[in-house]
């Protein structure tokens, strides 16, 4: 990594706020969101770290602009660019010179405007967060349904696989925030993919505070989400926090096993069908919800409501989820949608991702 430092001759000592930017190809954008964080939060100890892997002329635009603006600009080009988004925030974090950073992106869908109110939200915590989804927050950038859904889905699985980290925080997913960097541990993040703020909160218990910001459209240059990065955040989420989902899916697999032994015995001792299937079912949702209960779940058994209760809960939303699960996939096979060895494998599969997410928020709620 070179860093190529502008304005280092007017350099102060003392940094005492760095604004971190990751860029990708922001070409059309960074001198506007340079000028606009220099109004926002410019000044002689002020330091704006930009972090670039582009391919454009983002960094040439960026050491251009900087001799018109207050703050001191840094700009990181890194040469060879492991990690992606995370990386070079890591690499940003790593290069700042204040302790107060501030970390967002460099396509104006994060407002300049937003990070004074984000730095007061700092004061006495470890993390504040730029909420799209907490009160006075708003996600208007988010083109289309699907971003909307698959936003949101993913902000509820997170959540489920991790309630006692992520209980203050509406976004976890956001790449807007701000932190005081002795509190964070840079060399025990393995950043991967977007989603380095998750990475952070769920490593250790921190003191969070949100503000509500509006997630802008953007207007230049092209978004790099993709479904590569979806892969990578699965991957980050399920490598966090093996243990829980794995165990969760263990337990689920080996009901399947047993559920089906207990059909054979009382198909074999003379029941109908469908009594033998009812009956196996019910008694798979019990034994799995005590042996959850036992592994799974049990450093949440102490703050969640009483027993009775997150037994009926469970066993009712089991209930619910297999007749909704093999209606959905009687009609995919009636259909012709579907071969009914691939229905079943795909509705069980969503199904255990709702039940998951299900048990880790309703059932056992901190
Ligand atoms: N240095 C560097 N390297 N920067 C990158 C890379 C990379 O590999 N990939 C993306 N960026 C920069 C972009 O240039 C932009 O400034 C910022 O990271 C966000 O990338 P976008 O491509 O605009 O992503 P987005 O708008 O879809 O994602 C936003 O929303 C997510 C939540 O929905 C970002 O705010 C994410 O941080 C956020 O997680
Ligand atoms: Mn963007």
């Amino acid at each position: 990594m070179t860093a190529a430092e502008t304005a280092a001759d007017r350099a102060v000592d003392r940094v005492d706020l760095s604004v971190v930017v990751p860029t990708y190809n922001e070409a059309a954008n960074i001198a506007e969101l340079l000028v606009r964080l220099d109004r926002a939060v410019g000044g002689a100890t002020t330091e704006l770290v930009v972090v670039d892997d582009s391919t454009d002329a983002t960094a040439d635009i960026a050491e251009e602009v900087a001799g018109s603006l207050r703050s001191q600009v840094v700009v990181l080009h890194r040469s060879q660019p492991v990690g992606g988004l995370s990386g070079a925030v890591v690499a940003g974090l790593g290069a700042a010179r204040g302790d107060r950073c501030v970390v967002m992106d460099g396509d104006l869908q994060h407002p300049p405007e937003a990070v004074p109110g984000l730095l007061a939200a700092l004061e006495g915590v470890d993390v504040s967060i730029a909420s799209r989804y907490a009160a006075g927050g708003e996600a208007a950038g988010l083109s289309g349904w699907l971003r909307h859904g698959v936003s949101r889905a993913t902000t509820l699985v997170s959540k489920a696989m991790f309630p006692n980290r992520l209980r203050e925080c509406t976004d976890p997913m956001t790449g807007f925030f701000a932190l005081d960097r002795r509190a964070v541990d840079l060399a025990e993040l393995r950043p991967r993919g977007f989603k380095i703020l998750l990475e952070i909160l769920v490593r250790r218990q921190r003191s969070v505070r949100e503000v509500g910001f509006t997630f802008g459209e953007r207007t230049g240059g092209n978004s790099k989400a993709s479904l590569r990065q979806g892969l990578w955040f699965a991957w980050q989420l399920t490598d966090l926090r093996f243990g829980r989902m794995s165990g969760f899916a263990a337990i689920g697999a080996l009901g399947a096993v047993v559920n089906v032994a207990i059909v054979s015995l009382l198909v074999w001792w003379g029941a109908p069908f469908l009594v033998a299937a009812v009956v196996a079912a019910e008694a798979t949702m019990v034994g799995n919800f005590l042996l959850q209960e036992r592994w799974v779940f049990a450093d949440l058994v102490a703050h969640a409501d009483g027993t009775r209760h997150r037994f009926l809960r469970s066993f009712a939303f089991n209930n619910v989820e297999s007749a909704i699960r093999i209606s959905i996939a009687w009609w995919l096979v009636e259909h012709g949608v579907l071969t009914s060895a691939i229905a079943t494998a795909v509705t069980l599969a969503v199904a255990f991702v709702a039940r998951f997410v299900f048990h880790a928020l309703v059932v056992y709620r901190p």
